[in-house]
């Protein structure tokens, strides 16, 4: 199965974590070692006293760390392809009563050039006030932002006195992809806010929202109950992430997560007439082919066509993803040619 890294099953040292923590009674609401010891964990891993909170999916990361920080009055600025604008049923406008002002982008990306245009309405009571630029990396088209491009749009933000939000569903494949750290990549470019993700890359349940400033997330914990999500038995969620960021294990994922996205570009490029948008960055390959076989190979295989008109395909590879998964998809493409 290519359609995401979400179809993907458990690490099994996050298993036995969470195992290892199911021993007898705890503090409730976070309240825990073992939390203690995941929120110990990121601040290393970023090189700063940030504020964290645990939260079990990527939209309330998302919608709480976002809406902790803006005024129903203001604004997010993002991609259109953005998660927070197109896939979380508007969960951000629900919740803080704040306005997405979008972006058209091909690649998934924006640029301070772009945002710019949004910044007319400042000081205006007529408009809703851009607050946050916010931006995926990886993007939901599987590309990247460079160090440099994520320093560019903080300073930008700060110029003009907003924030930068990055959603990190998939981050570690970022960091990966990158040959950089977390610290280099979040802490160092000046992001205010990250949803640091952990589902996607071979944990069960968990993201962090991780705040850069603390000055500006006093209020987060009020957020995140008026949110619902402070778990009382969190500690199931942090001992993941401790196993997580124990021994790199996300990295060791991430790796095979983007490793097996080289090899699966690799492969498709061996059948002709099959063409790739653009070079895998990550795990997420965006794929032409023709409508046929596109059709023969879905009674087989799950996966997202994203254009019907294009042909373009959607395949993501994930951290448990093998060779043998990949030469399968292969192998079913070429007998069928062989058949023709
Ligand atoms: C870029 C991005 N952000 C956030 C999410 C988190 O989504 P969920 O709320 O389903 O965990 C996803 C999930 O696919 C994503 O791709």
């Amino acid at each position: 199965m290519f359609m995401s890294d979400n179809n993907s099953g458990v690490h099994p040292d996050i298993i036995e974590a969470i195992i290892n923590v199911n021993n007898g009674h705890d503090y409730s609401y976070g309240n825990d070692i073992t939390t203690k010891k995941a929120i110990e964990k990121i601040r290393e891993l970023l090189g700063v006293e940030a504020d964290i909170y645990f939260v079990t999916t990527g939209t309330a990361a998302n919608v709480i760390g976002l809406s902790g920080l803006l005024k129903p009055y203001e604004a997010v600025v993002c991609a259109n392809t953005a998660h927070i604008n197109v896939d979380e049923c508007g969960a951000l406008e629900k919740f803080s009563g704040s306005k997405i002002l979008q972006i058209s982008t091909e690649n998934g990306k924006i640029s301070k050039e772009e945002v710019i245009g949004f910044l007319h309405p400042l000081g205006d009571e007529h408009q809703s006030q851009p607050r946050i630029i916010s931006i995926s990396q990886t993007t939901e088209t599987g590309t990247l932002y460079s160090i440099k491009e994520i320093k560019d749009l903080a300073n930008f933000a700060h110029k003009n006195n907003m924030l930068l939000h990055v959603d990190g569903a998939r981050i570690a494949n970022a960091v990966v992809a990158l040959n950089t750290t977390f610290k280099e990549m979040i802490t160092d470019t000046g992001v205010d806010l990250l949803s640091f993700g952990g589902t996607k890359n071979g944990m069960m349940i968990g993201e962090a929202i991780v705040s850069l400033n603390k000055d500006l997330s006093k209020g987060f914990k009020f957020y995140r109950k008026q949110g619902m999500q402070l778990l009382s038995k969190m500690r199931f969620v942090s001992a993941q992430f401790v196993a997580y960021l124990s021994n790199e294990l996300w990295k060791e994922n991430a790796s095979n997560a983007n490793n097996m996205g080289k090899y699966f570009a690799d492969r498709l490029l061996e059948i002709p007439g099959v063409t790739l948008k653009s070079k895998p960055e990550t795990n997420m390959l965006f794929v032409y082919m023709k409508k046929d076989l596109i059709n023969s190979l879905q009674k087989e295989f799950d996966f997202y066509l994203i254009d019907e008109e294009t042909n373009l395909i959607r395949l993501v590879t994930s951290f448990d993803t093998s060779k043998d998964d990949i030469d399968n998809f292969i192998e079913f493409i070429k007998n069928i040619r062989e058949i023709e």
